[in-house]
């Protein structure tokens, strides 16, 4: 039987390069070799405020961007997690088996919630809906980028701790970080994570950006002093950002970079980048446009929506056994509308 994968992205804004590279392209490497779910995380996405009339837009875009970057719906089951109920009961019960200590030692939680007067609690119990997300699938590899390693280790911990307290019930997941990738940094500052977040989109490409927008994103992208093209992220930190990008869309070793660009400066290497990934997105790009006017979203969701409650519902049953709560209503014999 083939292992399984499970991994999740959130339908908060625009997708850009970092999660194409860093998490969803990934995914499509997964689904031969393994048994995939990948979820539309709307229930995390509500930590903060979303505009009820946006949302649902933003979850269709999630999924029709997850098909167009190559998810293959025949391969791997794609969803959204408001539609599996199992999620948010399973994530209340590892809360009761989770700390108000170990969860205030989340770093996420730590950068979300600095300066803020008021967030809400369920930003900080984030990383136990994602280790319920996680649990329920009897997941082997959770595929994600650097920035999430230490929720799937919290979903280790919690794993062993309720197996420990009430009996063998979860399988215990390993992360799977990509060697490189893992964090592309923001084109403004190489210090920040590339993300939808920041308030200036001159840091990010987005997936839909137009092949101007990516010519001059890349022009005024910041690089460091000197003008070689040289793998260096100590000292040359945005030049390495930069080769970083160019490397995941040409499949180009840096040693091969540096040599194509020698004695060539900054603006033509820009220039390359900038073709490079307009390149790596116009397929994206197109079959996003295809898939959209398709209209056949609804029903890979549905299809998904009915797998995972089938798999998930069987886990939540057994661990609402070993925990003794009512089983009056059996979580395996519900049924989508
Ligand atoms: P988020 O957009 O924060 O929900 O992240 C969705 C997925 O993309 C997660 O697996 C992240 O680890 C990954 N990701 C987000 N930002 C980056 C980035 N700048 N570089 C690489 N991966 C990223
Ligand atoms: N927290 C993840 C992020 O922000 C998204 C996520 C939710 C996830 N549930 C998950 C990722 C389960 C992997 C597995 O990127």
């Amino acid at each position: 039987m083939k292992k399984r994968a499970f991994s999740g992205v959130q339908p908060s804004g625009v997708l850009h390069l970092g999660n194409y590279f860093g998490a969803i392209k990934r995914f499509t490497d997964f689904q031969d070799d393994y048994d995939c779910f990948f979820c539309i995380v709307d229930l995390h996405s509500i930590t903060v405020y979303q505009d009820p009339e946006e949302l649902p837009k933003l979850i269709n875009d999630t999924a029709l961007y997850y098909l167009a970057a190559g998810l293959d719906p025949q391969k791997a089951t794609l969803f959204v997690q408001s539609d599996v109920p199992c999620h948010a009961e399973l994530s209340w019960m590892l809360e009761c088996v989770s700390t108000f200590g170990e969860l205030s030692r989340m770093t996420q939680f730590k950068d979300k919630s600095k300066g803020k007067e008021s967030f809400s609690s369920g930003l900080f119990t984030y990383p136990v809906l994602m280790a319920a997300d996680i649990l329920l699938y009897d997941t082997d590899v959770v595929p994600v980028g650097e920035d999430q390693k230490q929720h799937v280790e919290l979903c280790r911990d919690l794993a062993q701790r309720f197996n420990s307290r009430y009996g063998e019930t979860f399988k215990v997941p390993e992360a799977v970080i990509p060697e490189f990738g893992a964090r592309i940094k923001s084109l403004q500052n190489p210090d920040k994570k590339m993300s939808k977040s920041d308030p200036n989109p001159l840091g990010y490409i987005s997936l839909s950006d137009s092949k101007d927008d990516i010519v001059n994103k890349i022009r005024r992208a910041v690089t460091d002093s000197g003008r070689e093209i040289v793998y260096s992220p100590e000292d040359k930190p945005a030049i390495a950002n930069l080769m970083t990008i160019y490397s995941l869309c040409t499949g180009l070793e840096f040693s091969e970079i540096e040599e194509q660009f020698e004695g060539k400066g900054y603006a033509a290497f820009k220039q390359a980048l900038a073709d490079a990934i307009i390149e790596t997105l116009a397929p994206v790009q197109e079959k996003y446009r295809e898939y959209a006017e398709s209209g056949i979203i609804s029903s890979i969701l549905k299809q998904g929506a009915e797998k995972a409650n089938e798999v998930s519902s069987q886990v939540l049953k057994r661990a609402k056994q070993r925990m003794g709560l009512s089983l009056l209503l059996d979580p395996t014999k519900r049924k989508l509308s």
